[in-house]
């Protein structure tokens, strides 16, 4: 008895940490985790916590009637609950509280929330800051908050919390290719939720590009009756906003603070206006709206006065719509074989003693940037638009390489990131088969890699550092023009549709919105992966879409006779299903409770199940290539069931793979079985159409013959399709192709 009473005094000495790390895990099942994302700047948790209800008042100070209204619409549907709002007479009243709070002086996007058994008080530095408090605390709240049915039997409590937050960023952006596929407006306010839902505040639309203008122009009603289509008869597809549209787009994102910038692309990718109105061009040849992707070489005439009367115009409707400070004029992938065959170009070049075409481009946005500077408007351009000589300071928009950022802030402009290598959203997650069939000219992102960005430049000098305005993803649809025929995606069940866009979204968006936000010395991927887990039951009540996550490997030990393997759902209330007989899994194969032992790696594969229809690509153990690594990289692999005895077609995707011009090499290597692959030709297929091939017999097998095959590439286009065809049979036979180039 008195050792034991002794005991008990020395545990309680121990230390004050055991006894808090007790506390702390008494606490767990009273109060689920905070998993906000973007992760706020300080979050200390109380012990209280406050519990709406169907009395809860809700009281705004003058100035934020518009964020109580979308509180009281956030939380009445799933509730059942109707709020009254009025506005606050006394400071001190119980309830959810809507304040300003003048003491964010520099960064007026922040807010303090504080929780307890009485109220919750927003503060914010603006209407902004108040409106992420709000989106702060319905990420608190139990995830049913964000159906649009009322859940029955929840209690809406929200932990207690004192919270301080800030963005590190004031551009967290987002692009929206309108033009290449026509998305509803309905799609657009659904996609301003999503931004909104993780405090991201910049809606670029990408609204003209060689195949669709969006956006109706009064004086120019071609550019929507001939530039919005494509196609005929019953292909014909596309489409456009009204000028009505684009308001009551402006004024929904305005209320959830997010500016639409709107693109104005030019010089090139604009084949959708000249189609409308041929005197743009150099040539003033007719041309027709692309039903398929492919970058034009026509491009605004520089050299004749009626392309600026004509852009003024443009620009003047423009921006008696988009209150934004900004206007995108793009400036990307220009080839200026046009304008140098042009004699009004070459005239101007001429007059104004300019050497090159770029001289000329940089006098084509000088003028652009006078035209809207009128308007008190800033032009915001690819990185091609300041790569050189450009006087006006702009924002360039980084994609190619990041590097390119220090000369731009030297130079005097601003920079925004959108790095094909993080942000290109437009890429697939993985290059798993099955994977969805999305932008292949570059690896895939994965959501580690999309939450890698680090918008500031490394060693940038602090002077520099206030230029770099923050990051935005990239959401292009170049792949799913209309008309284009993509492969199913048996999870989403639609061959393609705007779902698609919301698979690439979520959750990669969540990834660049906390790399926005959150103090670089507060990132952690595992710990946001954690976060994440509860967020897609949140896509599920929202009705979003996403891209459900690969089971994540958390144990692989080697035993006598195989390995030992575990692993958990990254999503929360998910379950695994696996197998291991080296064959992929389906949502009634065995649910995973526990270690798993297995002869082989490579006889395990595991999937993540959120329900019968939504569930996730396998994780499992590819095959170890590296003694095949001279040849380059993997293009594909091959297995007894994929290949038949006769002669047929295997499909090599090569995108991301042929990445410029030179020579490349294919090379086929069996990695097991009984007989080998017979390889009879290979043909090569730029956007569809052949471009090469090297028909010859070879083997692949354990005694290899002539299986390299040889093809050039000499006009490389980003965005183009490379596809291989190659003509092949063979039995029970495995192995592999890589691509390399000389
Ligand atoms: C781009 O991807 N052409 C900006
Ligand atoms: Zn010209």
């Amino acid at each position: 008895m008195i050792e034991y009473f002794k005991l008990n005094v020395m545990r309680m000495k121990l230390n004050k940490w055991l006894l808090l790390s007790l506390l702390f895990f008494n606490a767990l099942p009273i109060f689920a985790q905070l998993d906000i994302i973007p992760l706020p700047r300080q979050v200390k948790e109380t012990k209280s916590s406050f519990v709406i209800n169907k009395t809860t008042p809700i009281y705004y100070e003058k100035g934020l009637k518009k964020q109580a209204e979308l509180l009281s619409a956030a939380l009445s549907p799933a509730t059942g609950f109707d709020f009254t709002i009025s506005e606050l007479k006394n400071p001190v009243q119980k309830g959810i509280v809507l304040r300003l709070d003048k003491t964010f002086a520099a960064n007026k996007e922040g807010y303090r929330l504080s929780v307890n058994n009485e109220r919750i008080a927003i503060n914010g530095g603006s209407p902004a800051g108040v409106f992420y408090g709000i989106q702060t605390v319905l990420q608190m709240l139990p995830t049913g908050i964000y159906d649009k049915q009322r859940q029955k039997g929840v209690s809406w409590s929200v932990k207690g919390v004192d919270i301080e937050d800030a963005p590190l960023y004031p551009w967290r952006g987002m692009m929206l290719d309108v033009a290449r596929y026509f998305f509803s407006k309905e799609y657009v306010l659904r996609f301003i939720d999503m931004m909104a839902m993780y405090k991201l505040n910049v809606l670029h639309l990408h609204l003209v590009d060689d195949s669709g203008w969006r956006l109706e122009i009064k004086k120019y009603p071609k550019l929507t009756s001939i530039g919005a289509w494509s196609g005929i008869g019953a292909e014909r597809h596309g489409g456009y906003y009204t000028q009505d549209d684009i308001k009551e787009m402006v004024a929904y994102a305005t209320a959830r603070n997010v500016d639409i910038i709107p693109e104005i692309e030019l010089p090139a990718h604009t084949l959708s206006a000249i189609a409308a109105y041929p005197y743009l061009s150099c040539t003033g040849e007719q041309q027709i709206v692309q039903t398929q992707h492919s970058i034009s070489g026509e491009l605004y005439c520089a050299g004749q006065e009626s392309t600026f009367d004509f852009l003024a115009d443009v620009f003047a409707e423009t921006f008696a719509l988009f209150p934004s400070k900004y206007v995108h004029i793009g400036g990307d992938e220009a080839r200026y074989d046009r304008w140098k065959a042009c004699p009004h170009c070459q005239k101007r070049k001429k007059d104004l003693n300019l050497t090159t075409e770029k001289d000329l481009r940089n006098y084509f946005t000088h003028r652009v940037q006078k035209m809207v500077g009128k308007y008190g408007k800033t032009i915001v351009g690819w990185d091609e638009m300041i790569e050189e000589g450009l006087k006006d300071k702009v924002v360039g928009m980084i994609w190619h390489d990041q590097k390119k950022t220090l000369q731009a802030v030297q130079d005097g402009h601003y920079a925004v990131m959108a790095l094909t290598a993080n942000s290109y959203l437009d890429v697939a997650e993985s290059n798993i088969e099955g994977e969805i069939k999305a932008a292949t000219w570059l690896p895939p992102i994965s959501l580690e890699k999309a939450y890698q960005l680090n918008p500031m430049l490394n060693n940038l000098d602090e002077k520099y550092r206030p230029q770099i305005l923050g990051a935005q993803g990239a959401l292009w649809s170049d792949q799913f023009i209309h008309g284009t025929i993509l492969q199913e995606l048996p999870q989403l069940n639609e061959n393609r549709s705007e779902k698609y866009f919301d698979y690439l979204t979520f959750p990669r968006m969540a990834s660049l919105a906390e790399v926005c936000w959150t103090p670089v010395n507060k990132q952690n991927f595992k710990n946001f992966e954690q976060r994440l887990s509860t967020h897609y039951s949140r896509y599920d009540h929202a009705g979003y879409g996403y891209r459900v996550p690969l089971p994540q490997l958390t144990g692989n030990e080697k035993v006598a006779d195989g390995f030992i393997l575990k692993v958990q759902s990254p999503v929360d209330g998910a379950q695994i299903r696996y197998s291991t007989d080296g064959t992929r899994p389906n949502v009634y194969s065995p649910v995973y409770t526990g270690p798993v032992k297995v002869n082989n790696l490579s006889d395990f594969y595991a999937i993540t199940v959120v329900n019968r229809n939504q569930y996730s690509l396998p994780l499992f153990f590819p095959e170890n290539y590296d003694k095949f690594k001279s040849y380059g990289k993997l293009v594909t692999e091959w297995k007894p069931q994929t290949i038949k005895s006769d002669y047929s077609i295997l499909e090599i995707n090569a995108g991301g793979k042929v990445n410029g011009n030179g020579n490349y090499q294919l090379s086929f290597w069996q990695v097991n079985g009984t007989s080998g692959l017979n390889i009879q030709s290979i043909e090569v297929f730029k956007n569809g159409k052949k471009i090469g091939e090297d028909v010859h017999q070879g083997l692949a097998a354990e005694s290899p013959k002539d299986n390299i095959y040889k093809f050039n590439i000499s006009d490389y286009e980003t965005g183009a399709v490379y596809l291989i065809k190659a003509k092949v049979s063979g039995g029970d036979t495995r192995g592999a192709a890589f691509l390399k180039k000389d």
